[in-house]
């Protein structure tokens, strides 16, 4: 009776036979009544019912043409029967003119870090430059003092506070494929650069040259030195790259003083700090520049074929803790972009371009992300139900609420406090927005909601929604179709495409959604993309200790989903103590980039990639087929 009524309200919802069918597949009512009843302090026995609709068959896969892995927890990157994997670059592997080699002693100086690949792969894109060359650009989200220096950190430089800014930021460089058939970086190449946390960018759109973004180093508020803590990405349609800046908030102190509330809502800390960068570099102490923190936080916008370009940081698309910008172009020509903020009970923002896209002209195009409109959303549901609307509410001073009076004295500082602006208009507390990707071929769109320890905790963050369980240890991903398909709408329709589980510790909504079984499960889904073809890609960060809620999922993972008939294959698996991030393909979709993030973080140990004794190093893998097929098929 349940399923009926399901697939009727899907019908009637969304009058797209994909959509509602996933909405029937996916996921069973049955188990959200559990985890909503749980959630209340009703703690229910285990239900027979969902472990049967736990195993119920799925409609094979035509999307879907490789055999799934099984779990691992080998300190190797496993792909499945017929694909090979080879490293492409490695952390410090040099790639401009000059740069030494890498040398794992730790004890190499600023200057041979900001000439080698930075530290911790994140979001990367690939920028054709011909059938068999490319440029890829890739963020280095972090450093691991613990790997960065023989002296682990505990006896920091100004030198080593300068290296450590260095394996932070992008790097671009040329890739080829040679005649054997595979991808290797070209060192040298006068396409290469290292962007950091000292490289020269612009601030612009219309917080540019705020009062709040003013500091004694930069009067104009328009000039600031460089990006950190870059988490995911973006491309344009006009060939720029977008990366996202996320937790800038751990890299400023300011001992002994007192948060103020804006502060703390982007989790500055006075004390708590592990990089200590305040000690060597003013900028990082906000008891002498409070407002640094303002000029991060945003999403930067690089050209990557002139290595002289200035990165522009846009304050259009809001200041939060990006994860990344997913780009597209409505009908109409405006571009939409979709940005998840990462954080506990934050939020999910859509922005939408002023000015439309010119396909004749690539020029007039570049700075469409200049100005536009940010909203944020609000999901709705009746109660039990997991699917329903939503709306895109509106982040523009006069309205809203969004007023003087409320703290807003204009369109900046909404812009500069975009997470306080959001709470105000109202806007859904999500499980932590990680990555969102847009269907290449309908307008479907995904969102990875990794975890969030906090939902059921808090006021402000009830278990409702798309945010269904209580203490959410495993993460779901919400998906969305806005009305007519037309991404500059204000409304759309919502479900979850997966609610990812244990179910065999587990029988009630902990267990998962139907689509996930003992042979594909998985936590904290984090990098998400679409193939040409349609394909979702998932990839996770998540508890990788094997035991207890996370028995039989092992080590960090990446999936392949068919978003029609709702299966999950699980496609690779990764090292010891890693996370797979970052993912992008050669345009004929037959060599796949993947980023493998700490392996062997807080000592864990790993001798990824190159074996034996050696230090555990972030880096990209390529994958392709043995008989040069797509990848995934
Ligand atoms: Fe850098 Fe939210 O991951
Ligand atoms: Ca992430
Ligand atoms: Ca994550």
């Amino acid at each position: 009776m349940n399923k009926i009524k399901l697939q009727n309200d899907a019908n009637r919802l969304n009058d797209d036979s994909d959509f509602s069918k996933i909405v029937d597949s996916g996921l069973s009512r049955r188990r959200f009544m559990q985890g909503g009843a749980a959630a209340m302090g009703l703690f229910l026995a285990a239900n027979p019912l969902a472990q049967a609709i736990a195993a119920a068959a799925q409609p094979a896969s035509q999307l879907l043409g490789f055999t799934a892995l099984p779990v691992s927890t080998s300190d190797e990157f496993i792909v499945p029967k017929g694909y090979i994997a080879k490293p492409l670059i490695s952390w410090g592997d040099p790639i401009l003119k000059g740069a030494p080699a890498f040398d794992e002693s730790g004890t190499q100086t600023s200057a041979a870090q900001a000439g080698q690949f930075g530290d911790n792969t994140d979001g990367m894109s690939l920028f054709p430059l011909s059938a068999n060359r490319a440029l890829l650009a890739v963020n280095n989200e972090y450093t691991n003092y613990l790997l960065l220096f023989a002296h682990q950190g505990k006896e920091l430089t100004a030198d080593d506070v300068k290296k450590a800014q260095a394996a932070h930021g992008v790097s671009v460089f040329e890739v080829e494929r040679k005649a054997d058939g595979h991808w290797h970086y070209l060192k040298d190449s006068t396409y290469n650069r290292r962007i950091t946390a000292n490289t020269e960018m612009q601030i612009t759109g219309v917080a540019a040259g705020h009062p709040l973004l003013q500091t004694k180093a930069d009067p104009s508020g328009k000039k600031v030195l460089g990006t950190f803590n870059n988490c995911a990405n973006g491309e344009t349609p006009w060939g720029t790259y977008l990366t996202c800046e996320e937790n800038f908030n751990g890299y400023f102190a300011a001992p002994g003083t007192e948060m103020d509330k804006h502060q703390k809502r982007y989790g500055l800390k006075a004390d708590k700090n592990k990089y200590q960068w305040y000690k060597f570099d003013q900028r990082f102490d906000m008891s002498q520049e409070p407002n640094e923190p303002h000029r991060h936080g945003w999403v930067v916008e690089i050209d990557p074929m002139d290595p002289t370009s200035t990165p522009k940081k846009r304050t259009a698309l809001g200041r939060f803790k990006h994860e990344n910008a997913a780009v597209t172009l409505a009908d109409n020509g405006h571009v939409v972009v979709y940005l998840g903020d990462d954080e506990r009970g934050e939020h999910l923002y859509k922005f939408v371009s002023k000015n439309r896209y010119n396909p004749d002209n690539k020029a007039a195009n570049r700075d469409l992300l200049e100005e536009g409109t940010l909203f944020v959303a609000r999901f709705d549901a009746q109660e039990g139900e997991l699917k329903g609307n939503g709306e895109w509410l509106e982040l523009t001073h006069g309205k809203n609420g969004l007023t003087a009076e409320n703290g807003f004295a204009d369109q900046a500082t909404i812009q500069i406090y975009a997470r306080e602006a959001a709470t105000i208009v109202g806007a859904t507390t999500m499980d932590r927005p990680e990555w969102v990707a847009v269907h290449p071929n309908n307008q479907t769109v995904c969102c990875t909601l990794t975890n969030n320890k906090n939902r059921g905790k808090k006021d402000n963050q009830p278990v409702t929604g798309p945010n269904p369980r209580a203490e959410n240890k495993y993460g779901q991903i919400v998906r969305w179709k806005p009305a007519n398909a037309d991404h500059t709408s204000n409304t759309f329709d919502w479900d979850l495409f997966l609610v990812a589980g244990n179910p065999t510790v587990h029988s009630d909504l902990y267990a998962g959604s139907a689509n996930i079984t003992d042979e594909n499960m998985f936590n904290s889904p984090d990098g998400l993309g679409f193939d040409k073809a349609g394909r979702l890609w998932v990839l996770t960060d998540g508890k990788y200790s094997n035991e207890g809620d996370y028995a039989g999922m092992g080590n960090n993972q990446m999936l392949c989903a068919d978003p029609d008939t709702g299966e999950i294959r699980r496609f690779a698996t990764g090292p010891i103590a890693c996370e797979i991030t970052g993912l992008t393909f050669s345009p004929d979709q037959r060599s796949m980039f993947v980023g493998i993030q700490h392996p062997g973080e807080k000592n864990a140990p790993s001798h990824f990639p190159a074996g034996g004794n050696s230090k555990p190093r972030s880096t990209i893998m390529v994958v392709q087929r043995e008989d040069g097929g797509i990848i995934g098929a």
